[in-house]
């Protein structure tokens, strides 16, 4: 809902409220806009006093020629470099005239129902209550005019955030700097939460208190990158799973950025994200627009795990592409680790119907079967099948695969490219490089510059006849390598800095339009596992693979975190085998199949080369997963633990209506002699009464959340357990 209010002393507020939160904004007399409010849900009213009541520093510059109006102490939407607030502006231009002032006031805004699109980028879809505020700034002086658009995902708490600059002066001028979100909140109590990684150790949350300067973590790579997702939050210190405030931003958008809180001298905290400011300009013509990817903001008073749930909820409804939104995610066999680069036709027909016999529903044909790969060093770019290997075409293959009584799938590396491929040889200039330097490999690759409309068209015309052609049901979209040397043959000496955010504008259009034209291939994308898990990609792929590293102890951080933000069907889970590729580790069926459960299912694995035992046990695993799929994909998650030594995680799903809850712990290391532990249950109904699958006994929600379930006596290092509850009627007495 959003309310307008305008007082008698000329300020204008608009009240953007979903149903627990409001962020209010103020335009006063003089066209400033301020943001002197955002948290749990208030009424319309004059609040005047919240920046009049700020005390002013003298030493600080006045604005507007006003004694005492010092833009550096107040709550700004949407802060300007030049003027007379001297912390890190929300944006920065470079005018003709080489001036790089702005002053921007507010000239009008709009307020309409549902969303527009953003031109050529991703973003969160309006629902049915979806409304918008668009306000218009101006600078006078230049021609620039700045629109803020925040939308409001009312029954979601939650709020977007997009930016758009449009030049109406008689001059280009230069973009140096463009967040998407700029929020100052009064106070410097906050910690700054995010997520660390690298290869094969994603998504890890660190948290750090803010402190008097800047803090920033963001990606200079290509790519959103293994190094840091395009998430942060500010938090109480203390924040749990269940207490604590929480302001969340999270990126739609898949390249280089930057998200920084800083504290500035009146201990006020300017948090930010938007594109990575530096090697990026962008030169706006006259007539010309810019459009910011969008930012999603969340506020919550309950923790991570309310704002998980909100994030959940809301990518769930409104980002993950709507052809397979609510749809089972299938289980598959994924042939990278069970047969790398070694493989025959029949071998991979022999795979499929393993994998079909334990209960997968769809096999994927990984790297090495097109051109004439078998091992890195050549032929991405040559999609065409590698026939002496495949034993023939892919069209024989998939036959004698789906004669196995299971879907195709394939995997794709779109963007790259090998040296040694013919596509190279064709068109050299079509790679990412720098004039008078070598190219550099990376995974023996070259990047193909997407910032060029005929690479992406060649994109485009390439994989949708592979679509066309063969009965692909699905496609891991790979992406290994990040960009060195930046540098386009195709852009203008001027233009060169806009590379990188071309390169996102281009791989959107390729995605956008084979996913229009094909909407029933099932997407999974995947950048060396977890280098590129961010909503941007959510908008166009149903699941992501969110790490390479498939030992279900290292997955447990990992899974942790990303489920911070990603719903359970958009995570990309396999099942290994042992001992495991990453770490050596042979960890008991049981508890690699409890870790693989927390997302969409998979197996990394031959099959074949199971134990009789453990053969019956991964069976019973995936139709037990089959059978709870929809409570996993589609629940409600709790995580009950993980956050505090790192020994022991646990985590609930309780189905959409509450009717089935299922309850994993894991332990990684034993520890002898120790107290009796229980693990205590949330996200059950108080007054329901559930009965737990195994042992038949039945008690009631408030029992389980207060007393929790005996964990009993560990005896083994990495032990997993699993419980399904199910909702009954009240037990006779
Ligand atoms: C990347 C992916 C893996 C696998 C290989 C194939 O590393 O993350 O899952 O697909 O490429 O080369």
């Amino acid at each position: 809902m959003i309310q307008t209010l305008q007082t008698a002393s000329g300020n204008q507020f608009f009240f953007l409220s979903t149903r627990s939160t409001t962020l209010v904004v103020q335009r006063d007399p003089h066209g400033f806009l301020f943001a002197p409010y955002w948290g749990s849900r208030i009424p319309a009213s004059d609040l005047s006093y919240l920046v009049a009541e700020i005390p002013r520093a003298s030493y600080l510059a006045d604005a507007d020629g006003r004694k005492d109006f010092k833009l550096e102490q107040l709550p700004q939407l949407y802060p300007a470099y030049g003027y007379t607030d001297l912390r890190m502006p929300a944006f920065a231009f470079t005018y003709a005239d080489g001036s790089r002032v702005t002053d921007l006031r507010c000239v009008g805004h709009r307020i309409y129902r549902g969303k527009h699109p953003l031109p050529g980028l991703p973003m969160v879809r309006p629902d049915a209550e979806t409304e918008t505020l668009e306000l218009q700034l101006r600078d006078t002086v230049q021609g620039a005019d700045v629109f803020i658009v925040l939308t409001v995902f009312a029954a979601h708490d939650a709020l977007t955030q997009s930016v758009r600059v449009e030049n109406h002066g008689n001059a280009p001028f230069r973009i140096d700097r463009i967040c998407s979100v700029s929020m100052d909140l009064p106070d410097n109590r906050w910690e700054f939460l995010y997520l660390d990684g690298a290869w094969a150790r994603e998504s890890h949350i660190c948290r750090q208190p803010v402190r008097q300067g800047c803090l920033s973590v963001g990606s200079l790579r290509g790519a959103s990158s293994h190094a840091h997702n395009p998430f942060a939050a500010l938090v109480d210190p203390g924040t749990d799973e269940t207490h604590g405030e929480v302001y969340a931003l999270h990126f739609v958008y898949s390249g280089n950025f930057l998200a920084s809180a800083q504290v500035d001298m009146h201990q006020n905290t300017r948090f930010q994200m938007g594109l990575h400011p530096f090697d990026f300009d962008w030169t706006l013509e006259p007539g010309a627009s810019f459009t910011a990817p969008e930012v999603v903001l969340i506020h919550g008073e309950q923790g991570l795990g309310q704002m998980s749930q909100r994030f959940h909820a809301l990518y769930r409804d409104c980002l993950l592409p709507r052809a397979f939104a609510g749809k089972p995610r299938p289980v598959l066999l994924n042939s990278w680790e069970a047969s790398y680069f070694r493989f025959t036709g029949e071998s991979l027909t022999r795979l499929a119907g393993q994998a079909a016999s334990v209960g997968a529903e769809l096999f994927v044909l990984d790297d090495g079967w097109f051109g004439h790969r078998d091992d890195t060093t050549s032929s991405v770019g040559d999609w065409v099948p590698y026939r002496e290997k495949l034993g023939g075409g892919l069209e024989a293959l998939i036959q004698g695969i789906h004669g196995q009584n299971i879907a195709f799938g394939l995997w794709l590396e779109p963007e790259m490219v090998s040296p040694d491929s013919d596509l190279y040889r064709a068109h050299p200039d079509w790679v990412i490089q720098a004039p008078g330097r070598r190219i550099e490999k990376s995974r023996d690759e070259y990047v193909l510059d997407l910032s060029n409309p005929a690479v992406c068209d060649h994109l485009i015309g390439t994989i949708s006849r592979l679509l066309s052609s063969y009965p692909i049901a699905y496609i891991k979209w790979d992406m290994n390598r990040n960009f060195t040397n930046l540098g386009s043959t195709w852009l203008p000496a001027y233009r060169q800095k806009e590379q990188a955010h071309r390169y996102m504008l281009g791989l959107y259009r390729v995605l956008d339009r084979l996913t229009t034209d094909f909407p029933q291939v099932l997407l999974e994308g995947c950048a060396g596992g977890g280098g590129r898990t961010d909503p941007g990609m959510l908008y166009y792929v149903s699941q992501i693979w969110i790490s390479d590293d498939t030992d279900a102890l290292e997955r447990l951080p990992i899974q942790y975190g990303a489920s911070l933000t990603l719903p359970a069907e958009a995570m990309g889970c396999h099942i290994s085998a042992v001992p495991n590729h990453q770490t050596g580790r042979s960890l008991p069926l049981q508890t690699r199949a409890a870790v693989a459960m927390a997302g969409s299912l998979g197996l990394e694995m031959d099959p074949a080369a199971l134990t009789p035992e453990e053969r019956t046990q991964l069976t019973h695993a995936i139709a037990r997963y089959k059978a709870l799929r929809t409570t996993v994909q589609q629940g409600r998650l709790y995580r009950l633990k993980g956050l505090e030594d790192g020994n022991e995680y646990a985590w609930l799903f309780s189905s959409e209506d509450g009717a089935q809850v299922l309850v994993t712990y894991v332990q990684k290391r034993m520890c002898p002699n120790t107290i009796t532990r229980r693990l205590r249950l949330r996200g059950l109904e108080p007054d329901a009464f559930y009965r737990d699958e195994a042992e038949g006994w039945v008690r009631s929600g408030r029992e389980l959340a207060a007393v929790g379930l005996a964990l009993g006596r560990i005896r083994t290092d990495a032990f997993a357990r699993q419980w399904l509850l199910r909702r009954v009627e009240a037990p006779q007495t």
